[in-house]
């Protein structure tokens, strides 16, 4: 079985330039060339979704001078991506510089219409803070329900979330995905992001396909 949306929590870009004497800046720019690898393989093997998780809501709390670095990656890219994915954002575009959101709206517009890997990006994103922000939407139509509360989630037209990938050896969510991760299957690397492989996608996926599913039953 192929997972047909896989989740990467990309964590480990600033050990990664740590232990090479360099500034934290070096590992982003280094962590958005594995992003590519690593969604390329993705779409290869077969998935149509993959979500990124690139920015937390909680990583607005790092210091000044590291989301300035962070943000001038994403708005870069963004700005030269022309690609055949259709990119879309989840998450809080508001915790952002406003023309970094701005740069996020317009690839989202002008990839809308693409037909390759749908690539989504969580940028200032907290999985909390959607669930809440649903729950309020889901409150304003009467009783919350699965249905109701689901159809209010940023994720709502996504496939179901079947696996999740994270790099950088700590093996907990960090807020990503909390409702959508009910029944994914996990795998934690200890691989730092930047030193992601195609081949670590392939193990990933080998990995997935040797699980069983039971969804409880
Ligand atoms: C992932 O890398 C998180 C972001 C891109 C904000 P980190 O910056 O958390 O890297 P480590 O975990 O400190 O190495
Ligand atoms: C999770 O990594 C967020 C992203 C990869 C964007 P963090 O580095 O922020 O997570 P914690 O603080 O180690 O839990
Ligand atoms: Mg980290």
């Amino acid at each position: 079985m192929v997972p047909r949306h896989v989740a990467y929590i990309m964590d480990g870009n600033g050990r990664w330039a740590a232990r090479r004497g360099l500034p934290r800046s070096a590992g982003y720019k280094e962590g958005l060339k594995a992003m590519l690898r690593v969604l390329k393989a993705t779409e290869a093997k077969g998935a149509d979704t993959a979500t990124v998780y690139a920015f937390s809501a909680e990583n607005v709390a790092r210091p000044a001078e590291e989301r300035t670095e962070i943000m001038r990656v994403v708005k870069e890219w963004c700005d030269c991506f022309a690609g055949e994915w259709k990119v879309s954002f989840i998450g809080d575009l508001s915790l952002l510089p406003h023309d970094v959101a701005e740069s996020a709206a317009r690839l989202e517009e002008r990839s809308a219409s693409s037909r390759g890997l749908h690539l989504v990006i969580a940028l200032g994103y907290g999985g909390r803070e959607d669930i809440v922000r649903a729950a309020n939407t889901a409150a304003k139509q009467g009783e919350i329900t699965r249905e109701s509360l689901e159809s209010a989630l940023s994720t709502h037209s996504l496939p179901p979330l079947d696996l999740i990938v994270r790099s950088g050896g700590e093996k907990r969510l960090s807020g990503f995905m909390l409702y959508e991760a009910a029944y994914s299957e996990l795998v934690f690397l200890d691989k730092l992001w930047p030193d992601m492989t195609e081949e670590d996608v392939e193990e990933a996926f080998s990995e997935f396909a040797r699980r069983t599913r039971k969804f409880g039953a």
